[in-house]
C-alpha cells in the first residue's frame, strides 16, 4: 500500500463501482479487519450495507458491547444471539477441525437467514493478504475465508483488503477514525474461543478462557504483543485451603509476528508473570494451575488448536 488516503479513495470508488444500487452484507466479529472492511464499505455505499454480528458465545470478554459502541451508527446493523445454537452442536466434538466445520458451518446458517431476509446482493468480506496464503496452503481451514460464498447464492464479493497486512489494516482503520480498542485489537481466530480451549467445548471452559484472556490482554498490554492470549490445557491438582481440587490449567500464551506466519514467544519479567497467575489463579473459579508458553512458530502453531 502507498499511500493510506489513496488506498481509501480508491477502496470507495471500487466498492461503489461493484455495488452499484444493491445491497451487502457483511459479516463483523470485532475484529480488526471485518471492523475496517465495514467501515470502509459504509463510507462508499451507507444504509446500502447490513454489517451483522453473530455472538456466537465464544466471542472475547465485552465484544457485543464494543460492536455496539463502534456500529450502532449505521442503521442496519444485525446483532444475532446465537450462543445456545452454537454450545449446542458443539457437544460431544473434540477434534479441532471438526470444531471449526461445525462452527464454519453454523455460522454459515445464521448469516444465511440474515442475508435472505435483507435480500442481499453482495458479500463484503475484511480478508487480507495472508488470509489468502494461508488458506491457499490450507494449514488450517478458515472459516472466514471461503464458504459463505458457496452456499449463498451472491452476485459478487467485495474484498477491499484483500493485498493488505496487518499492520497497513491497522493504518487504513486508524484514518477511519475507528476506536483504538478495535483498530490496535489483536487478531482473534474465526472460531474464537472454541480454539482456545482443548477437547469439548463447554459453557465452563470458554468463561475460563474469556475471563484470563482479559486479564492477559490488559497485563500484557506495555509489551505490545502481536497476539497474548490464555488457553484452558485440561484439569491438575491444586489446593484450595485444606483441600485437594481438582481445576483447570490455563496456558498463557504471548507472541511477537509481523503477519502471523511466523513468531516468537515473548520474554516476560518474573513479576509479570507472578500477577498473570496470582489473578488467573486467584481471581477466577476453578483454575489450578497458570503455565507460560515458551514456544516459537515454528515449531508451534500460534493457536493450539
Ligand atoms: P496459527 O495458530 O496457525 O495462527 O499459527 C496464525 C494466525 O491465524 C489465526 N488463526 C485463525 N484465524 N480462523 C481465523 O480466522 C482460524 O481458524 C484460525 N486459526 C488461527 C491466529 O489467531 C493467528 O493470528
Amino acid at each position: 500500500m502507498v499511500n493510506t488516503d489513496e488506498f481509501i479513495d480508491d477502496a470507495n470508488a471500487e466498492i461503489r463501482e461493484q455495488l452499484g444500487d444493491s445491497t451487502a452484507v457483511i459479516a463483523l466479529s470485532g475484529g480488526v479487519d471485518s471492523s475496517t472492511a465495514a467501515a470502509l464499505a459504509y463510507e462508499a455505499v451507507g444504509d446500502q450495507l447490513v454489517p451483522v454480528y453473530v455472538d456466537t458465545g465464544l466471542m472475547r470478554k465485552g465484544e457485543t458491547e464494543e460492536i455496539h459502541r463502534e456500529f450502532d451508527y449505521m442503521e442496519r446493523l444485525r446483532v444475532v444471539d446465537a450462543a445456545d445454537r452454537y454450545f449446542e452442536r458443539l457437544e460431544g466434538v473434540t477434534d479441532p477441525e471438526e470444531k471449526r466445520k461445525v462452527i464454519g458451518d453454523q455460522f454459515i446458517r445464521e448469516f444465511e437467514t440474515v442475508a435472505k431476509e435483507v435480500d442481499a446482493d453482495y458479500l463484503v468480506q475484511g480478508t487480507i493478504y495472508p488470509d489468502r496464503i494461508e488458506s491457499e496452503g490450507n494449514i488450517k481451514s478458515h472459516h472466514n475465508v471461503g464458504g459463505l460464498p458457496d452456499v449463498v447464492d451472491f452476485e459478487g464479493i467485495v474484498e477491499p483488503m484483500r493485498d493488505l497486512y496487518k499492520d497497513e489494516v491497522r493504518e487504513v482503520a486508524r484514518e477511519l477514525g475507528l476506536e483504538e480498542v478495535i483498530s490496535e485489537r489483536m487478531p482473534f481466530p474465526g472460531p474464537g474461543l472454541a480454539v482456545r480451549v482443548l477437547g469439548e467445548v463447554t459453557r465452563e471452559k470458554v468463561r475460563i478462557a474469556r475471563e484470563a484472556t482479559h486479564v492477559v490482554e490488559e497485563e500484557l498490554e506495555a509489551y505490545d504483543p502481536w497476539q497474548a492470549f490464555a488457553v484452558v490445557l485440561g484439569k491438575a491438582t491444586g489446593v484450595k485451603g485444606d483441600n485437594r481440587v481438582h481445576g483447570h490449567v490455563v496456558a498463557v500464551r504471548s507472541v511477537e509476528s509481523r503477519d502471523g506466519m511466523t513468531a516468537r514467544a515473548q520474554e516476560l519479567d518474573w513479576d509479570t508473570l507472578q500477577r498473570l497467575q496470582s489473578r488467573i489463579a486467584g481471581t477466577i473459579d476453578n483454575v489450578s494451575r497458570v503455565v507460560y508458553d515458551v514456544t516459537h512458530k515454528p515449531p508451534a502453531t500460534i493457536e493450539y488448536e
